[in-house]
């Protein structure tokens, strides 16, 4: 490209950026009206002329550009320094967007040695977060530590009580102190963004504060997990092609190997991670407080291979699900495996990815579906944050005023009510099974289907070597409580072994 050319184009980014007319430039710059169109039309400046509006750009710029916005980073581990990687590496182009420098001046982490793949040598370094959170030399102060209390607390705290903008990708911690820090955060007149602190890289956070503030949510569920996603979806066969069914464990060993699971996959697994982030979407959706101790959790554990496949075979496909919904009594927060029609668009969201739908009042529903973790599009989405706080965008944490948000008024899981999945192990006695129908008829259940197939054998510990033979109830709509308590009947009359195995199957 030839020197005029650059010089068109700078004279062209320079207009768009500022959202000029021409014939501004003209005036303010080049001292001549005319002097873009003449531009345009091919003509050339003298290279004396354009030295000159070359430097009363320069100037220009320096006179109107705001100052850098300094940012903090705490927590250099697989979103931190992915942050500042990008930062370092897309630094020009998000100041072209933004018409504003993000400059990292300072980091946190434990060791000041290891090789995270970014040089932070240029960066400020403190050993103490709540230091860099309180530092005189930050704007904005981005904690990607991990943990509801301790160093991230603290540091989350600090930062606010300045008045300082925060952003982080922190759930626990949202999920445990969230109306708090949103209520501090307003006191201070400080921002609190954290996209990043539910299903990772899709903007959930911004659709419900911003996109969806005005619209009624009456329920929201997803897929949140993409460690449990990729273990039901390996169970049911997913994800390679030519690759057989595994069993839980078997699929669990696989996401450890590939870096999907924790060490100590507990937390995923029992379906708690997904927990704290239904109580952060449940409060956005509802205006409500944040009760992630109030959510009835149950995980993944005990699905085996034949509930997938009974499943499969009717229909449907297991997902775990965080719902959250108004009902009569309140709202009803709950996160457990869950068939879902295999025609629903949540059922085709496979393997580590994660998905949320949005229910408005008015039948309006909106899936987003994207991944849900790792370095890159966890930090793009802290990324997004720092974008709005130094474009100075201003909203509420949690969507509403902290003041506003309503105590959170649970509904009972026992007055729940949908279809449920039954799998029983039938002592293979004479009468045993029409004892069990005749039960769930005194109760009022209904059942759709009753199946009992050779191939559906699932061991059950408590055997005795008792023969049994596995059976499938599919009920209709029904009460949590009546199945539970019809179940505990049956188990008392003594043609059942081991604990039932009891899936809901949702409405979608
Ligand atoms: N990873 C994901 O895919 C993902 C997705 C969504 C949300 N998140 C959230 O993002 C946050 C960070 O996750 P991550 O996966 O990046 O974690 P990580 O890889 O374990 O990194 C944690 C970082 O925090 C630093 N750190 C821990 N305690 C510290 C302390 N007392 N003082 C200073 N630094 C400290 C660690 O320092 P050292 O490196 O020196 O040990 C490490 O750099 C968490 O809240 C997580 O829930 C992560």
């Amino acid at each position: 490209m030839g020197d005029i050319d650059d010089f068109r184009q700078a004279v062209e980014s320079f207009i768009a950026q500022r959202g000029w007319t021409a014939t501004r430039f003209g005036r303010t710059i080049a001292g001549d009206p005319l002097f873009v169109f003449d531009l345009r039309e091919g003509r050339e400046p003298r290279s004396d002329t354009r030295q000159r509006i070359l430097k009363a750009m320069q100037d220009e710029g320096e006179a109107k550009a705001p100052p850098p916005l300094r940012i903090g980073v705490a927590g250099l581990g697989n979103v931190g320094a992915t942050l500042v990687g990008i930062l370092a590496r897309d630094g020009e182009e998000l100041t072209r967007k933004l018409g504003r420098r993000l400059e990292v001046v300072a980091v946190s982490a434990r060791s000041r040695t290891r090789d995270r793949g970014v040089d932070v040598s240029g960066y400020a370094w403190f050993d103490d977060p709540v230091a860099l959170a309180r530092s005189p030399d930050i704007d904005l102060f981005v904690e990607l530590m991990g943990g509801e209390d301790g160093p991230a607390f603290a540091s989350v705290r600090a930062a606010l009580e300045l008045g300082r903008p925060v952003v982080t990708a922190n759930k626990a911690l949202l999920a445990r102190h969230g109306v708090a820090l949103a209520k501090l955060a307003e006191e201070s007149g400080a921002q609190l963004g954290f996209e990043a602190a539910v299903a990772g890289g899709i903007p959930v956070i911004k659709t419900l504060r911003e996109g969806l503030g005005s619209a009624r949510i009456a329920r929201v569920y997803g897929i949140m997990n993409g460690t449990c996603n990729y273990i039901l979806t390996r169970m049911s066969g997913g994800i390679q092609a030519d690759g057989p069914p595994v069993s839980f464990a078997e699929a669990l060993k696989e996401a450890q190997q590939l870096g999907y699971a924790e060490a100590d996959p507990a937390f995923d697994v029992e379906g708690f991670d997904t927990a704290h982030k239904l109580a952060i979407l449940a409060s956005l959706s509802f205006g409500c407080e944040i009760a992630p101790d109030q959510i009835f959790v149950e995980g993944i554990t005990r699905i085996a291979p034949a509930d997938i496949k009974v499943a499969a075979d009717l229909g449907y496909a297991i997902k775990l699900l965080g719902i959250a919904q108004r009902s009569a009594e309140g709202i009803e927060q709950r996160v457990h495996p869950v068939l879902v029609p295999k025609t629903s668009a949540i059922a085709g969201v496979d393997g580590v990815l994660n998905a949320v739908v949005l229910e408005t009042d008015h039948v309006h529903a909106l899936m987003l579906s994207g991944p849900g973790a790792g370095g890159a599009p966890t930090a793009s989405s802290v990324l997004s944050d720092i974008l709005d706080i130094a474009r100075g965008t201003r909203v509420p944490a949690l969507g509403v005023p902290s003041g506003e948000l309503v105590p959170y008024r649970p509904a009972p899981m026992k007055a729940h009510a949908g279809g449920y999945y039954i799998r029983l192990n039938v002592k293979d006695v004479a009468g045993a099974l029409a004892a069990i129908a005749t039960r769930m008829g005194e109760r009022g259940i209904s059942l759709e289907s009753v199946i009992q197939r050779p191939d559906l054998r699932v061991k059950d510990d408590g055997g005795d070597g008792v023969q049994t033979r596995t059976v499938v109830l599919i009920t209709q709509e029904t009460m949590e409580a009546t199945v539970r308590e019809t179940l505990n009947q049956v188990a008392g009359d003594g043609f059942i072994v081991g604990m039932p195995q009891v899936i809901r199957i949702e409405a979608l």
